[in-house]
């Protein structure tokens, strides 16, 4: 697997992956559970590298999380089995400091994990060939037809880089040609800082008509059983499963919905990483500098609407699709953990720092806290009143939300249960959005694997992917012991 830029002028980088001879940009990779990964990573970019895979149990050493970046020109070997239940997995750059621009110039692959009773669901849904289909959204700024460098404001630093155009898979405008009959549709949220809410419509020119969908997993694969829904929140790397029904239907687009972004939080600062002075930019001036607005022109502020691809559906209308299996895989237990106290995790605002995990700005060399291998634990995640939603995200292990407490309106009404949680909480997640003022109960399960690769101290980091606050320092490292 080769990382390297392409066209400097357009801000683009790729993974090319090596396919015996075969050169793949934007790959989508697929992998049945127990399968072995094996591949070698080129590091061709001028800057330091790595490639983290998002959301799946991995050591230390395979998890690529940046406590060993690839210097420009070596290489790395990258070996592991995947272990982690069927669903969509991805992969992406994670070198303090980097992470966003390199994953904003297209530095982003999917992993789609499949099993036994994945394969049964398909088999349900009696999918048409084409009809299931991954697909990375993200947004960039587009002039032209043309990618506008990563140059970050000041003000982009602290709320984060958002564009004014949807890219899926790398591409503007993206049509995806189904079939009548059941979608299967696996959706990351790529973006930078961008939330979407997700809903599709039909009519989509003349105001439209929203299509339900029901919603089948979440990051870390299925749910117990499919939820009826109109739309759903995704923020940047949370993962979702849906199907719909496209029968009888020509033309249905998805669409980010607008809604009140909650960005509270005014007038700061963020913490410049010095790693960056010693290597160029992938293009132009990429770093986070005071002064110089926003790049109004390109820029389509988070919670406005936005239109992100469109199914074009082709085919005799037929019979009408089989009905969704009620039970749909068998979801692992949350895990009851002991009575300890939870472990108490503050998000903060500062005007001088930016955004910090319990006012503690990241350092490579620091470990926040160590857990038990095998213990079992209750996370409270609050975030401060004087803030914005931050979608925190842990490395090596996948959670399950309890309860949300002090969730704003328009997120609430989408709750369909007393614990505060919604639809996309329901199943295995790794990546969770915390909107300002509100308090999340987590689930954690730090059960390793008994293979050699794990034994000893294995280090992680939990941090918003809210890729400028991740590189602004907004995250932790903590050790299994
Ligand atoms: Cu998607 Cu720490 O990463
Ligand atoms: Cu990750
Ligand atoms: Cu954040």
């Amino acid at each position: 697997m080769i990382v390297e830029r392409s066209d400097p002028l357009l801000g683009r980088c790729r993974y090319v992956a090596d396919l015996g001879g075969q050169q793949v940009a934007h790959p989508v990779l697929v992998a049945r559970r127990g399968d072995r990964f094996d591949a070698t990573i080129e590091n061709r970019l001028p800057q330091p590298t790595t490639i983290h895979f998002h959301g799946l149990t991995l050591s230390e050493a395979q998890d690529g999380a940046g406590f060993e970046a690839i210097a420009p020109g070596a290489s790395k070997a990258l070996r592991f089995e995947v272990k982690n239940r069927a669903g969509l997995y991805w992969f992406h750059p994670h070198p303090h400091g980097f992470t966003a621009e390199q994953v904003h110039a297209g530095l982003v692959g999917l992993l789609v994990v499949t099993d036994a009773e994945d394969a049964a669901l398909d088999a349900a849904l009696a999918l048409a060939p084409g009809n299931r289909v991954a697909l990375a959204l993200a947004d960039a700024r587009v002039a032209g037809g043309l990618l506008r460098p990563y140059a970050p404001s000041a003000e982009d630093c602290l709320h984060g880089w958002f564009g004014n155009r949807a890219l899926v898979n790398g591409a503007l405008d993206a049509q995806v040609p189904v079939s009548n009959g059941w979608v299967r549709l696996q959706l990351l949220n790529a973006s930078n800082a961008r939330g979407l809410l997700l809903e599709f419509r039909e009519h989509a020119r003349d105001g439209g008509t929203s299509v339900p969908f029901h919603l089948l997993g979440t990051d870390g694969g299925l749910l117990a059983a499919p939820v009826p829904v109109v739309r759903v929140f995704l923020y940047s790397a949370e993962r979702v499963d849906i199907a719909i029904d496209v029968s009888g239907r020509r033309e249905i687009t998805a669409v980010s919905a607008a809604f009140d972004p909650r960005h509270q939080a005014r007038d700061g600062r963020v913490a410049h990483h010095p790693a960056r002075d010693q290597y160029p930019p992938l293009a132009v001036d990429t770093i986070c500098a005071p002064g110089s607005g926003r790049d109004a022109a390109y820029f389509l502020p988070d919670g406005a609407e936005l239109a992100l691809f469109t199914l074009s559906v082709g085919g005799a209308a037929g019979a009408a699709p089989p009905p969704l299996p009620a039970r749909i895989s068998t979801l692992p237990e949350a895990a009851a953990a002991a009575d300890a106290a939870p472990r108490r995790m503050r998000l903060d605002f500062d005007e001088r720092t930016g955004f910090l995990i319990d006012q503690t700005p990241y350092r490579l060399d620091e470990i926040a806290f160590s857990v038990a291998r095998g213990a079992r634990e209750i996370w409270e995640v609050r975030n401060s009143p004087i803030s914005m939603p931050h979608p925190m995200h842990l490395h090596g292990f996948g959670f399950r939300v309890l309860r949300r407490q002090g969730t704003f309106g328009p997120a609430r009404r989408l709750a369909s249960q007393s614990s505060g949680r919604l639809p996309t909480d329901l199943g295995v997640k790794d990546t969770v959005v915390v909107w300002p003022n509100e308090t999340l109960w987590l689930a954690l399960d730090f059960a390793l694997p008994k293979d050699a690769a794990f034994r000893g101290r294995q280090r992680y980091m939990f941090h918003c992917h809210n890729l400028e606050h991740e590189d602004g320092m907004m995250m932790r490292n903590y050790a299994v012991l």
